[in-house]
């Protein structure tokens, strides 16, 4: 369920004042808090190196911000490079992390200049052949997490058990293996899915010194999971990586530790502003259908399994059942059911939080309703607005 809060109606001014100026829905990206974000992880994750996962939000303004403050990214498709291209990225600040690949999209990576890749299996090791001078690769590992909401290792990754056949393999092959990689699911409750990977991570780098003719590997990724408070409280960034910053404490000293967080960055810094757009009365209840749903920027109710904290505006007292739902002709395309709200307007905003991650990356524009206009504030560079909202 959402949560909704009811917000005097003076404090949508603000709001209202950037619907006038550009029109609505609208998704208002704050680049300081992308900044503050990753700052954080950056503090609570001492000596660790994060490549943001462009896939949670691939917006210049987002990328630029990063790029700045020291950031890395993470690489999952010929597309992402392309936006990449469009900016001064070094490519040694890249790693190339699908697991599954196409020749085209590693010759796209090689061009750009990445050449760390991730691979899971024999099948895409062999890919590399006529790349092997030029490429690193990294070894993903399935590590199942049952209490995650988003399963990464159902897809994707190898078994522990697998990894010295791999670096067996990779010797054959005269490719370079330099280190492991997991990602213990995304919006983890807490790190203990983490722990455990990185311990059975560093018994495998411990191990694969008699596999590598005593080189041995010299990197952990250990991919990205940090989560951000949607509807239920969760650690601080701090508490969250405190057991991971005891077990990193297992690796060996040389293990140049990396990350790829993509919610923990992007989901803060971006609001959602919708308007009402039609109100019926059916089934006693009030529907009011707003101009965003779930085939634009809510679309991560249904493929990121979340569901936002929302704010709408009114100093009425009285609530009746109401729901909110998308502007689309399709029926699953509501946004909150079974709720109570106060009565409300047509032009109405309401407001949708932590809503930067997996949302407009996945929307569409379904019935040709438009997707919701990006607004970028407190940008990386002097062009556009700096407010604080
Ligand atoms: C390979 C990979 N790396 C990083 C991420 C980002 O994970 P999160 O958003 O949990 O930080 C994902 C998410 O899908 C991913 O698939």
């Amino acid at each position: 369920m959402n949560t909704i809060t009811i917000a005097q109606a003076s404090a949508a001014t603000q709001w209202q004042s950037l619907v006038t100026d550009f029109g609505s829905p609208l998704m208002v990206i704050d680049c300081a808090k992308v900044l503050q974000q990753y700052q954080q992880l950056c503090e609570a994750l001492p000596g660790v190196q994060h490549y943001f996962a462009i896939k949670a939000l691939p917006h210049l303004s987002v990328l630029k911000t990063l790029a700045q403050a020291g950031a890395g990214f993470d690489l999952a498709s010929s597309g992402e490079i392309d936006l990449l291209r469009q900016m001064a990225v070094s490519p040694r600040h890249t790693i190339y992390t699908h697991p599954i690949k196409r020749d085209i999209d590693i010759r796209s990576a090689l061009r750009f200049g990445c050449t760390t890749f991730v691979v899971d299996s024999p099948q895409e090791m062999e890919k590399f052949l006529p790349y092997r001078q030029r490429v690193a690769l990294l070894l993903r590992l399935s590590f199942p997490n049952p209490s995650s909401p988003i399963n990464l290792s159902r897809k994707f990754g190898c078994s522990p058990e697998q990894v010295p056949l791999l670096l067996k393999l990779s010797q054959r092959m005269g490719m370079t293996v330099k280190g492991l990689s997991f990602h213990a699911g995304s919006q983890c409750p807490n790190p203990d899915n983490h722990v455990r990977a990185i311990l059975t991570c560093a018994g495998l780098i411990n191990d694969s010194l008699q596999y590598l003719n005593g080189r041995g590997l010299g990197v952990l990724n250990i991919g990205g999971g940090f989560p951000v408070p949607y509807i239920d409280e969760v650690p601080s960034i701090h508490t969250f990586c405190s057991k991971i910053r005891t077990a990193l404490t297992a690796l060996p000293a040389h293990v140049q530790v990396i990350s790829e967080p993509g919610r923990y960055i992007a989901a803060p810094a971006a609001t959602s502003v919708s308007s009402i757009m039609g109100i019926a009365h059916r089934q006693g209840r009030c529907w009011y259908y707003l101009d965003d749903g779930l085939y634009g920027s809510f679309s991560g109710q249904l493929y990121d399994y979340r569901r936002y904290p929302l704010t709408v505006f009114s100093d009425q007292h009285e609530r009746e059942h109401a729901v909110l739902s998308g502007p689309t002709c399709d029926s699953i395309d509501v946004i909150a059911e079974d709720i109570r709200l106060p009565r409300l307007s047509m032009g109405d905003l309401v407001i949708g939080h932590q809503m930067g991650a997996y949302t407009i990356a996945s929307a569409t524009d379904f019935n040709l309703f438009p997707r919701a206009r990006d607004v970028v504030i407190n940008p990386p560079d002097e062009t556009g607005m700096n407010l604080s909202l």
